[in-house]
């Protein structure tokens, strides 16, 4: 590690640039702690210019922790939607709920306080703790660790969790303690922008006199970041079944992890392996399989069903462990009363923007209107 003065130095100049050069973000105009909670969430797989009209909306809606906590499902979902990885805002609400009743509605103000909180890891409690309340803690997230990876040529997998504690250690010491909110977000701009993993700029680089990579022309192999497991492929069936007014089946999943809560056309998950074994080698197979899917359909929703023989394409959906090929299959039904097994509703597609609905099932409709009525 360096010396003190050297440290002292990499504090003065990065938090020279950062005064100079710091974007004017909504979240940077407050200390409000609930306020840098949501933008921090939001941020974590999400763009900063898309963020911004989201938590604008959010905090319109659920202006206080008490607000969030008493929030409808429905109502999160719909504020949520089109971020993705909605288990996010759940876990929002479910933290609201534990500030409410263990700290009698006041964010807690100590870094295990906040880390204790549903969904708030290491990052995001650094970043809260530093930003509001003034605390020594690093926020180190991947543009963190790419920075810090340069700046010591750290022979460490930046992609490997447990490799993340090394880069808040190193962060740790450096961080300014007259200034660390400031510091930490110096580090998120300077990661987010100049250091970017597409298409640096080192030569902007305040701080690159500082950087071992950058003196040592290593700037290409650091950060070290090995590949990671692709998403696993599921095949899923789509029934997009209307009745004789023209308005759609929906279902409210209440199912699997993925979409929880969400509503989209019935889904069936084929089996993607003998679905590949059995569609490559012998078109039958497949015909047969997709027959007996429509058959397995209307015995699990208790309709009988006209289907048509229209093709549409398929709509494909990558989440982060999983990627989707969805078939759609259209037919139309006469009957009116729907099984109880499941969470079921007709809607005109005029009223589809009141269900929180995901991004594949955003897909299905656009493909399927597209493909013309
Ligand atoms: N990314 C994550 N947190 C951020 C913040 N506070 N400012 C800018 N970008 C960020």
């Amino acid at each position: 590690m360096w010396e003190a003065d050297k440290i002292a130095s990499f504090r003065k100049t990065l938090l020279a640039w950062y005064d100079q050069e710091k974007r004017d973000l909504p979240w940077r105009r407050t200390k409000d702690p609930y306020r840098i909670w949501v933008s921090e969430i939001m941020l974590q797989q999400t763009q900063v210019a898309t963020v911004i009209p989201y938590y604008e909306r959010f905090l319109d809606w659920f202006p206080s922790i008490q607000d969030l906590a008493q929030a409808a499902e429905e109502q999160l979902l719909k504020a949520w939607e089109g971020l993705g990885y909605y288990s996010r805002v759940r876990n929002m609400q479910t933290a609201a709920r534990q500030v409410m009743e263990k700290h009698g509605g006041h964010f807690p103000n100590t870094y295990e306080d906040i880390a204790a909180l549903k969904g708030i890891g290491p990052y995001t409690a650094g970043a809260i703790a530093s930003i509001a309340f003034d605390l020594p803690e690093p926020a180190v997230d991947g543009n963190v660790m790419r920075v810090m990876a340069r700046l010591f040529e750290v022979d460490y997998d930046i992609g490997a969790p447990k490799n993340r504690k090394i880069f808040q250690a190193i962060t740790k010491i450096l961080i300014d303690p007259k200034r660390p909110g400031d510091f930490n977000q110096a580090l998120m701009d300077l990661g987010t922008d100049i250091e970017a993993a597409k298409n640096p700029r080192p030569e902007e680089n305040p701080v690159r006199s500082f950087s071992a990579a950058y003196l040592h022309g290593t700037m290409d192999k650091y950060p070290i970041k090995l590949p990671k497991k692709k998403p696993r492929p599921v095949q899923i069936q789509a029934f997009i079944i209307r009745n004789q007014k023209g308005d759609f089946l929906l279902e409210k999943n209440n199912k699997g992890r993925l979409l929880a809560g969400f509503w989209t056309f019935p889904l069936m998950e084929t089996d993607f392996i003998s679905q590949q074994l059995n569609l490559f080698e012998n078109d039958e197979t497949a015909i047969l399989e997709t027959q007996s899917q429509k058959h397995i359909f209307s015995e699990d929703y208790q309709l009988t069903v006209n289907w048509s023989d229209k093709i549409f394409q398929p709509v494909k959906h990558t989440f982060s462990h999983q990627k989707w090929q969805i078939e759609l299959t259209e037919g139309f039904t006469t009957a009116d009363s729907l099984s109880a097994e499941h969470e079921l509703c007709w809607v005109p597609a005029q009223d589809f923007k009141r269900f929180p609905m995901a991004a594949p099932q955003k897909k299905m409709i656009e493909t399927y209107l597209k493909t013309g009525l």
